[in-house]
């Protein structure tokens, strides 16, 4: 780190998922007075900003993500003035706020679709959104929506419009510049509010391809993947979309220090990395952590091209195990003791990266995804899959704080908005904090000495040679990162311990499923 970075380059931040976090008014939905009354903790954790899920006015179709109103807050969550208050008492105890924007679409509730509704088709209402003629019953082109089923949907007069999310997130038209005014309104009234930053959401989103050609009918069936884009997706990553990004940068870049971080699910580097050139985004989320399997190759790949790609533009990298949108690491990893231990020794990999980290709320806690039964799904995926695709429900579960049975603190009422389960009770807040040997513990130790250990400066790593299944780096500032994922206890580097994600061998080596920290 140089004095010179900006806030955000080498950051730890920590995603508020609003509605699973805290819950102040009992109705069993997280809220923002009940994050204002948890902010000791995550100062405690140590994190230097957060990420805020959308709490804007929205139907909640897709839990926030179908903003009927990108400049007011719902009720569920609360008002402006609890937004304020976030605010002030976030930045009293030296914490950035991120707040979310969704420029992709809308809620259909929004009083722009409302209007397109009621419009002729070829209206300038029409034109705020993607309307086009389909040929008889068969839609405009055959893309299929990311929750499932078609992207297209029927209205009375027997226009389409294009949704590439659930029907109640209609696309808006990118190329009526009345959008993009809309946006920089919205960017400055939060800006005004004092947030720190956006994280723009599908930010590879928004332009479309000119005459929104289908997709070939022999590869249609690797479109059904959850967000992660297969390459040349005629749905996301238009090149026009790159302008979007220069009008959100230039109105950011009125505020001094302010950060535009977008949510890229585009996996050719080269493309990636074009998101990030210096007159558009500052960060993106890079997803090469969150897709590796749990194997020193494959991690140590991942690692090499998210370097690269930010580096390519002299911009920043950023690393997240999870959010909201995928199955916890825990989980991934191999579930329950093998996948904590596995995640534990993630959890040093990612601390240990030049670069940000996003840690989503319940990470530092090892929470595992939950298999919820049917009856509670709400993830829109669910029911637009035929009942196929679970969805995201699993891994939204709300956090528990304390006490020894549901909701753990997290609410008031008995019924959460999705159930927590009673095994949670040794996951809580409250007694990892009193074990030094929690993952609570291991988070709060390994943030501590990445701000205030000199080894970790530096923006690039150095790679050893080592066994099979295993990685060692080595940071400028002389932070030495090992990770074993073999079979068998292999030796340390040679330096002095500065951490481990679980105990050391007999001998001094490191253990299967374990990483080490030494300078
Ligand atoms: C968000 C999802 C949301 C989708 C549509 C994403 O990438 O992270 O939670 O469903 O955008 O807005």
């Amino acid at each position: 780190m140089t004095s010179r970075d900006p806030w955000w380059a080498n950051a730890v931040c920590y995603q508020v998922y609003v509605r699973s976090f805290a819950d102040s008014n009992g109705d069993g939905i997280g809220d923002l007075e009940g994050l204002r009354s948890r902010l000791g903790y995550l100062e405690l954790l140590g994190v230097q900003a957060l990420w805020l899920t959308p709490f804007y006015r929205s139907p909640m179709a897709d839990h926030g993500y179908d903003v009927a109103d990108p400049r007011d807050v719902d009720p569920v969550f609360g008002d402006l003035a609890a937004f304020d208050a976030v605010i002030a008492d976030a930045h009293e105890c030296g914490m950035k706020i991120i707040v979310d924007v969704v420029p992709n679409h809308s809620s259909d509730q929004h009083e722009w679709f409302q209007a397109a509704l009621a419009a002729e088709p070829g209206s300038p209402e029409r034109a705020r959104y993607v309307f086009a003629d389909g040929e008889g019953d068969e839609p405009p082109n055959n893309w299929p929506s990311i929750f499932g089923g078609p992207a297209w949907t029927q209205v009375p007069d027997g226009q389409w419009y294009l949704h590439l999310f659930a029907p109640e997130q209609p696309d808006l038209n990118w190329a009526n510049p009345e959008i993009s005014e809309d946006l920089a309104k919205t960017l400055r009234f939060w800006l005004d509010r004092g947030v720190d930053g956006f994280r723009i959401d599908v930010a590879h989103g928004m332009a479309k391809p000119d005459g929104l050609p289908s997709i070939p009918a022999d590869e249609l069936k690797q479109f059904s993947e959850l967000l992660a884009a297969p390459e040349h997706d005629p749905r996301f990553d238009a090149d026009g979309v790159h302008d979007i990004h220069r009008m959100i940068r230039s109105v950011v870049d009125e505020y001094p220090d302010k950060l535009a971080l977008g949510e890229i699910w585009v996996r050719d580097a080269d493309r990636f990395a074009m998101y990030l050139r210096p007159d558009e985004l500052h960060q993106a989320f890079y997803f090469g952590l969150t897709e590796a399997v749990y194997d020193a190759d494959e991690i140590r790949e991942a690692i090499t091209s998210g370097l690269q790609a930010a580096e390519s533009v002299g911009s920043h990298s950023t690393w997240t195990l999870s959010n909201h949108d995928v199955v916890r690491e825990v989980t991934r990893y191999g579930d329950g003791e093998l996948g904590t231990r596995r995640a534990r020794a993630m959890a040093l990999v990612e601390l240990a990266l030049p670069g940000a980290v996003y840690i989503y709320n319940g990470e530092e806690l090892g929470l595992p995804n939950v298999d919820l039964p049917d009856e509670v799904l709400q993830d829109p995926t669910w029911e637009r899959s035929g009942h196929t695709e679970r969805g995201r429900d699993g891994c939204r579960v709300p956090v528990p704080w304390e006490g020894n049975e549901p909701p753990f603190g997290f609410s008031t009422a008995e019924d959460t908005w999705l159930p927590m389960p009673p095994e949670w009770r040794e996951l809580c807040v409250e007694k990892q904090l009193e074990d030094p040997g929690s993952m609570l513990s291991l988070y709060r130790s390994a943030i501590d000495l990445r701000q205030k250990n000199p080894a970790f400066t530096g923006n690039t790593v150095e790679w050893f040679a080592g066994p099979a299944g295993c990685f060692a780096f080595r940071r400028p500032g002389g932070l030495i990162c090992a990770l074993n994922t073999s079979g068998a206890p292999v030796p340390l580097p040679p330096g002095d311990l500065l951490l481990a994600s679980g105990p050391l061998a007999e001998d001094g080596y490191l253990p299967t499923d374990t990483a080490a920290w030494l300078a």
